[in-house]
Parts: structure tokens; sequence; C-alpha cells
């Protein structure tokens, strides 16, 4: 019997097909992700899940979907939205897609640098408000980038190529924050470990790409922004609640830093009155980074191979937990 799973929404064909062609699969259709009794309803006596960042995977849910279930895959590189610890304890399998969507999500972060520090929205704004008169020799003044320092806040692969691009286009020197080091980062563009305050001190530039967890909630605030320099620009691809939202609004309203490109927000989607957004020094997008056809499409794939290789018990091809190895109830259920 094909095992049953359940895929909280619609991605690209390419990773559905396959799901399709081993699974009996249950796929949630609405554009919103469902709500969470729906959610619940839904997993029950599912052999396998995948989720999205916008679906909270806990205990309870882990729990509701009963003894049978092996895997849960979810279609994105974070996985902050899952009890990794309950999910490992209960022996499931967890698994992201790492990797296929490096390059887009640095593309996105040097769009928002870009746009933030040299104005483009306000500049859109002021454009279509018809307040364009004419050239003017003191208006919309921005920030330099060529041979600034950048400060790269989680030097992964995300942070790496983020950092490559800067550096080599435009010749920034590179700190970084974190708590291993990158000798790549190191040797190829000669970027520095330095402590946190230290960073925050130096950098021009800072460009969020840490996993978000009690370690990184909430890690720039009041605190942090005072210690940023007044030009400094802050562009957050990561996860929303890495800044404390107010913190920043009240950082940009009172000049404590220049400006800020957001892709990721706190709550999701962000209240569209939320005073932030009146702000003009505030670029904001709607958690697109890893939006661009190759991504996405090598996303669903590797999503739905973890998938697969779960309800087979094979090792998931980006295995967020493999210590769940020795009791995986894959393994379990098939000796039993
Ligand atoms: C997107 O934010 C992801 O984690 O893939």
């Amino acid at each position: 019997m094909a095992p049953r799973v359940f895929v909280s929404r619609v991605i690209p064909e390419i990773g559905l097909r396959k799901i399709q062609q081993h699974c009996d699969m249950d796929l949630w259709t609405d554009p919103l992700p469902p709500p969470r009794e729906e959610l619940l309803r839904r997993v029950q006596g599912c052999h396998g899940i995948l989720t999205l960042l916008t679906d909270t995977v806990d205990a309870e849910l882990l729990d509701r979907a009963g003894e049978q279930l092996v895997v849960v895959s979810n279609f994105a590189v974070g996985f902050n939205n899952i009890d990794i610890q309950a999910a490992t304890q209960r022996g499931i399998a967890v698994g992201n897609t790492p990797g296929v969507l490096t390059d887009a999500t640095a593309d996105m972060a040097v769009a928002l640098l870009l746009a933030a520090a040299r104005r483009v929205v306000e500049g859109h704004r002021y454009t279509l408000s018809g307040q364009w008169k004419t050239w003017e020799p003191l208006g919309h003044i921005g920030q330099d980038l060529v041979g600034k320092t950048l400060g790269i806040v989680g030097m992964g692969r995300i942070g790496l190529a983020t950092a490559k691009r800067l550096h080599r286009g435009w010749d920034m020197k590179v700190l970084y924050y974190d708590i291993r080091p990158n000798l790549q980062a190191e040797q190829e563009l000669g970027a520095q470990r330095v402590d946190f305050d230290t960073l925050l001190e130096n950098a021009d530039f800072i460009s969020i790409h840490t996993n978000l967890d009690d370690s990184t909630r909430g890690l720039f605030n009041r605190e942090a922004f005072r210690k940023m320099k007044s030009t400094a620009v802050l562009v957050n691809t990561a996860r929303g609640p890495i800044v404390v939202q107010e913190d920043l609004r009240w950082a940009l309203e009172q000049g404590e830093i220049f400006a800020a490109g957001l892709d990721v927000t706190d709550p999701e989607p962000i209240d569209p009155q939320d005073p932030l957004l009146r702000l003009p020094n505030v670029v904001v997008a709607p958690h697109i980074a890893s939006a661009t056809v190759t991504s996405r499409n090598r996303m669903a794939e590797i999503a739905a191979q973890n998938l697969l290789a779960g309800l087979e018990g094979r090792p998931l091809v980006a295995w967020v937990n493999p210590e769940v190895e020795p009791h995986w109830r894959a393994r379990k259920n098939a000796s039993s």
C-alpha cells in the first residue's frame, strides 16, 4: 500500500509529481497555510509530511500524526518552525533544502543592501507621487559602497556567497561573527572573524545570515543599534525575530542607523499598518529571497527526495537530525 503523506501547500510540479508517483498524497491547495486545527486533523495517520516554514511542527502535531509518522520534510533551508528535539525524541527524521537557494538569497541580500543604501524605493515613491520636479544637487543622498566594511552575521553558505559578491564586486573588507570559523571566507576573501561588538562598531553594512535559535533571537536590539554607525545599513534575509523590530524602528527614526533592507519580518506577514512601514529608510520584501525558478524547482526536488527517502528508511539527502538514525521509526517499523 502506498504511504500516506500530507503536503501543506502547492509546491513546484517537479516535486509534486515525484511524491504523487509513490504516495497517497493529500495536498492542501489553498494559497494560505492550513489553519492549525486543520493541519492537526490532516496529518493524522500520515507516514510523511511535507511542510513549509509557515507550519509549526511541534510535539502536539507529531503526536497527533501518530506512531506511523517517520519523516517531516521542510520546503526551506531554515527549520525554526520545527521542534527538532521533539522529532528526534520520537524517532522521526527531518529534512530541509540547503544549498539550492544560496545564490538566490545572496542576490536578494545584495539587492536589499543596494536599495536601502541608495534609497531606491524611496526614490520610486517620490517619482510616483509627482514630487520629482528637478535634478537635485542635495537630494536623495545615499551611502557609498566601494571599499567599505561589510559585517556578516553567520558565515555559512549564504553569508559566504553574499560576502563574495560584495568583496569581489565592491572591494569591501569583510568582518564576520560566527560561533565557528569559516576558513574559506578567511582564505579567499581575507575575512576576519570578530566578536559581535567589534562587528557592530566597524561595519558599514551588516547582513544577517544566521539560523534563528535561542542564541540569535533578538540579537539586534536597542543596545546593538546604539553601537552601530549612524551611516550603517542593516540587511536581514534570515529570520525576522533575530531583529527586535520595535528597536529597529526606533533606530531608524532616531538616526542610530541609516537604513534597513528586510526580506523577513516579525511577525510574517508584517501588519500593513505597522509604523515601521511608514519610514522612508526601510525597504521590506515579502520573504522572497529564494523565489527564483531554479531555486524553487530544486527546493521542490530535494523536499520530495527527502520525503521519499524517509518513507523508505533511506538516509535523507539533506538531513537535519541524522542523530535520530539508531532509533528512527522507519527502521523499527521495517524490522517489526
Ligand atoms: C526560507 O526562508 C528558507 O528557509 O528556505
